[in-house]
């Protein structure tokens, strides 16, 4: 598994500014009377310059926008802790696939030993996903879905013939389209060992499944949360179909799973629950 170290975070500064100001409702000038922060130096975060950005800038910011101003800060000086993901009991595969100037995750969760195992989003078209796809893994079991958006779901039915199978999970409501197989909030399945749990989500889109992924058997191994668009390292998605939604579910999942918890995120590196309960700017 490549170091988390070097995987570019999703979100920098001036789209967390972003999206916590859709998110709250107010535009700049407003952000600006409320923190006592000049509307030029929040436009110019919002471009990517922090220079002009002091400590209590940042502090002022954080706090008009409820955001965790420790992890903000972080964010700010290119500081944001990036934790070891080791220690599940499988093989986690990233396959990072080009998506416009950044990157989208696909991710395969297999045996260690035979490379059999599970598939998360398809990325943006089955091409793309076989010239990332890893040698280590073999044969695919089972096919799971975050959300139904182009540069997740592109290689989904490729996949699917690839490896024989007719059907795929995601998210229970809406047109997910011939031979998906709904999953709504508890409900589990069985596949290749493990034992994969959906969390309904909605929030960055209206049809959203983040997924809990433990060996069959093994209630107490350190598992794998795949997290799609809801959460990110540093950020969480955009919360195009509801903000509120989206930020209710993020905080609800980061508060009830072990801290151990590893994410695998639809864009940008792995963490953990723990280090984004302690440092995600949208957890306060
Ligand atoms: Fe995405």
């Amino acid at each position: 598994m490549p170091a988390a170290r070097a995987i570019p975070l999703e979100d920098e500064l001036g789209d967390v500014i972003d999206k916590a100001l859709r998110c709250a409702g107010f535009n700049e000038e407003q952000l600006a009377g409320r923190a006592g922060v000049s509307v030029e130096k929040i436009r110019n975060a919002e471009d990517y310059r922090y220079e002009d950005l002091t400590d209590d800038d940042l502090r002022r910011l954080a706090g008009a926008l409820r955001l965790n101003e420790v992890g903000l800060a972080a964010l700010a000086r290119d500081r944001y802790p990036r934790p070891r993901v080791t220690g599940l009991p499988f093989c986690v595969h990233p396959m990072r696939l080009p998506f416009g100037v950044g990157v989208v995750n696909a991710y395969a969760v297999v045996d260690c030993a035979t490379g059999v195992g599970l598939l998360f989003d398809g990325g943006t078209g089955f091409e793309a996903l076989q010239q990332v796809w890893p040698r280590a893994v073999t044969r695919i079991e089972a096919v799971f879905l975050t959300h139904p958006e182009a540069e997740h779901i592109g290689g989904i039915s490729g996949a699917l013939r690839q490896h024989g199978l007719a059907t795929f999970y995601g998210p229970r409501c809406g047109p997910t389209g011939p031979g998906c197989w709904p999953l709504g909030e508890g409900e589990t399945v069985v596949a290749a060992g493990y034992q994969i749990t959906a969390f309904s989500t909605p929030g960055h889109c209206a049809e959203h499944n983040c997924y809990l992924v433990r060996p069959k058997g093994v209630p107490r191994a350190r598992a794998l949360l795949v997290s799609g668009d809801l959460i990110f390292a540093g950020s969480l998605g955009g919360g195009y179909f509801s903000c509120q939604q989206l930020l209710r579910h993020a905080r609800r999942i980061l508060e009830a799973l072990p801290g151990a918890t590893v994410i695998a995120p639809g864009h940008g590196p792995m963490t953990t629950v723990a280090n984004e309960r302690k440092y995600n700017p949208f957890l306060v």
